[in-house]
């Protein structure tokens, strides 16, 4: 046994040179006899591989969502039709859905290109629309792999007069049409879940929603830090069904939603500026976002709320200490 797992070490070495530290570990493994078997099992798993020369990981595996079925809400647009389109070059089905049938439908004609899309009219912002939206994805799949939750609307104005209809709509569309949704939808989901192969869903949330910053949208700032929470959330209480819930948190992209700051080039030139790292986001940023949590390298990440910010949440002020003042 004890020659076995040595010749393993090398073999193990000689494959991954530049995982020395992992193989070390093993090594150090055998110090107790308890530690000797649990390093044991470890070394034939890797040793396994080696010894079959495959690579660790099939990339196209990974980041694949081939044959699962997607709902996008607010896919037609913006950063929705971002997640669409990464979907649908990673082999998903997606079916797209908004208040606005004939741009979802127009918006899945184009998407065909690259793969099945269907569009059509749909809202989260009551719960009468959201059980009709519900049930005309019931009409077009038993089962949902993948649930992004992207609909969202904002709503700027100053402080002194912010109006209670806009903490009304936007909490509406952002958080409880997001949660009816995702209640309405989850048998879908748990119907499409598995141990090798959580279903997931990917919540649009907001560097708004990190940060104490509000721009003058305060329901919308106060609407994303509620879809952090509620995605955490979920996360526990899906994770025995075998679904991920994650959020994806975007610093600026310029889109129909933020126009009125990024809408011309000295506002987006402004906007970069004052980015840590001197740019807006771009589609890549998203895309490959979403398609790692819901491809097979995402299944055990849950509970997650992604920054997509170039480092804006996490950006400090100059000095704590007040040294710079
Ligand atoms: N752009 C950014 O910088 C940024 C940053 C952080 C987070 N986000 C978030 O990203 C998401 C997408 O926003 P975006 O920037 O791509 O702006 P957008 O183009 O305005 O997208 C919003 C989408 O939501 C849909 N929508 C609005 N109300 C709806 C409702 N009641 N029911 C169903 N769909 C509804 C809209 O379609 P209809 O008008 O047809 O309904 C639209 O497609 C939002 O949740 C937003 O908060 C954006």
């Amino acid at each position: 046994m004890r020659r076995s797992r040595q010749s393993g070490l090398r073999q193990l070495r000689a494959h991954y040179p530049n995982q020395g530290a992992a193989v070390n570990a093993m090594d150090a493994g055998a110090a107790g006899a308890a530690d000797w078997r649990a390093g044991a099992v470890r070394l034939v798993f890797a040793a396994n591989r080696a010894d079959e020369e495959m690579p660790m990981f099939a990339l196209t595996d990974l980041f694949s969502v081939d044959g699962r079925v997607a709902l996008v809400t607010g896919g037609a647009t913006g950063l929705g039709r971002i997640c669409a389109e990464a979907l649908l070059s990673a082999g998903a089905r997606v079916l797209i859905a908004s208040r606005k049938a004939e741009a979802c439908e127009a918006a899945a004609r184009e998407l065909s290109a690259i793969g099945p899309c269907e569009g059509f009219g749909g809202t989260v912002a009551d719960e009468a629309g959201v059980a009709a939206l519900a049930a005309a994805v019931r009409a077009r799949t038993e089962r949902l792999h993948i649930l992004v939750n992207n609909a969202g609307i904002s709503w700027g104005a100053p402080f002194a007069t912010y109006p209670w209809k806009a903490w009304e709509r936007v909490m509406a569309v952002n958080v409880a049409g997001l949660f009816a949704l995702t209640r309405d939808l989850a048998p879908l989901l748990f119907a499409a879940a598995s141990p090798d192969r959580p279903a997931t869903v990917v919540n649009l949330g907001s560097v708004m929603g990190t940060v104490t910053q509000a721009e003058s949208a305060y329901a919308y700032s106060a609407s994303k830090a509620a879809v952090h929470h509620l995605t955490r959330i979920l996360a526990a209480e899906f994770a025995p069904k075998q679904v991920t819930v994650n959020a994806i948190a975007p610093g600026p992209f310029a889109t129909a939603m933020t126009r009125f700051a990024l809408g011309d080039e000295a506002g987006a030139a402004r906007a970069a500026h004052a980015s840590p790292m001197g740019r807006l986001g771009r589609p890549e940023d998203i895309a490959a976002t979403v398609i790692y949590l819901a491809g097979r390298g995402g299944a055990y990440t849950s509970g997650a709320i992604v920054p997509v910010d170039g480092a804006a949440a996490a950006f400090a002020p100059p000095s704590l200490f007040g040294q710079h003042d």
